[in-house]
């Protein structure tokens, strides 16, 4: 179970955050309104949230998820895979101290985007894109072993990030979508396959039990919620106008 959660507000400038959608501009006003209804439904899944100002210097720095990976032993900040990212990871990491003894880094040249990793349990997939290379991903490894973890790669081929397209919900249930739906790495699991046309469904979170994931896939929603969980479900459109997505605004440990 989850017991804390951080996140930061969106600033202004994430008018100019990257993105390969083709949805225009998010509006920075709906925007801070849905990033408040998130908090509201991380709050409502029991979690303490830690609201993290916004910092207009990084017009992506609302994705927090990509600058730091949180286990149950230790914290693990990255070095993310965009450069104009790098250096959103420096506060996380301030804000971590307060949460967490064991505090390890990913140096350059090594890169990776907490994005790219997939928690079960104590396994860790690790995602090899466009973000996160190989050096980032064996000094991620290395860390990881030392605390007694395992790790698989999967190697990334369309979308963004792997948590673009899975979404681990406990109780061996994955949500799946794409280019992962047919790989055997993935097989042993119980899926839940997400339909092309709702694929940005897929990018949803299981918090202590419920599962929180953008509003209009119903499809999705439906087969979730059949699956046994309880949906809570956010307008997440001004995010994903930035590739961005439910599992991408927190990180929950
Ligand atoms: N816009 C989020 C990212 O590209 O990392």
């Amino acid at each position: 179970m989850f017991k804390n959660a951080i996140v930061r507000k969106p600033g202004k400038s994430l008018l100019n955050g990257i993105t390969s959608a083709s949805l225009g501009k998010p509006d920075y006003n709906k925007a801070s309104a849905q990033h408040t209804a998130y908090v509201d439904a991380l709050q409502d899944c029991g979690v303490k949230v830690t609201v993290l100002e916004a910092n207009e210097k990084f017009p992506d720095s609302v994705f927090v998820e990509d600058t730091a990976v949180v286990t149950a032993k230790c914290a693990i900040i990255t070095n993310p895979g965009a450069a104009g990212r790098q250096g959103e990871e420096i506060e996380i990491k301030e804000a971590l101290k307060e949460f967490y003894e064991n505090i390890e880094s990913i140096q350059a040249p090594g890169t990776l985007d907490g994005g790219d990793i997939m928690m079960v349990g104590g396994h860790f997939y690790i995602g090899l894109s466009a973000r996160t290379n190989s050096d980032g991903a064996e000094q991620f490894t290395r860390i990881l072993e030392k605390y007694g973890y395992t790790v698989s790669t999967v190697s990334l081929k369309k979308v963004l990030h792997l948590k673009t397209g899975l979404a681990y919900l406990e109780n061996n249930n994955l949500l799946v979508t794409g280019e992962f739906v047919d790989l055997p790495i993935f097989a042993k699991f119980n899926r839940i396959v997400v339909d092309e046309a709702e694929s940005y469904a897929a990018n949803s979170i299981w918090v202590n039990d419920k599962v929180i994931m953008p509003a209009g896939f119903e499809k999705t929603k439906k087969a979730v919620t059949e699956a046994g969980y309880e949906v809570l479900t956010v307008d997440a459109s001004e995010f994903r106008k930035l590739d961005g997505g439910v599992s991408c605004m927190s990180l929950r440990f």
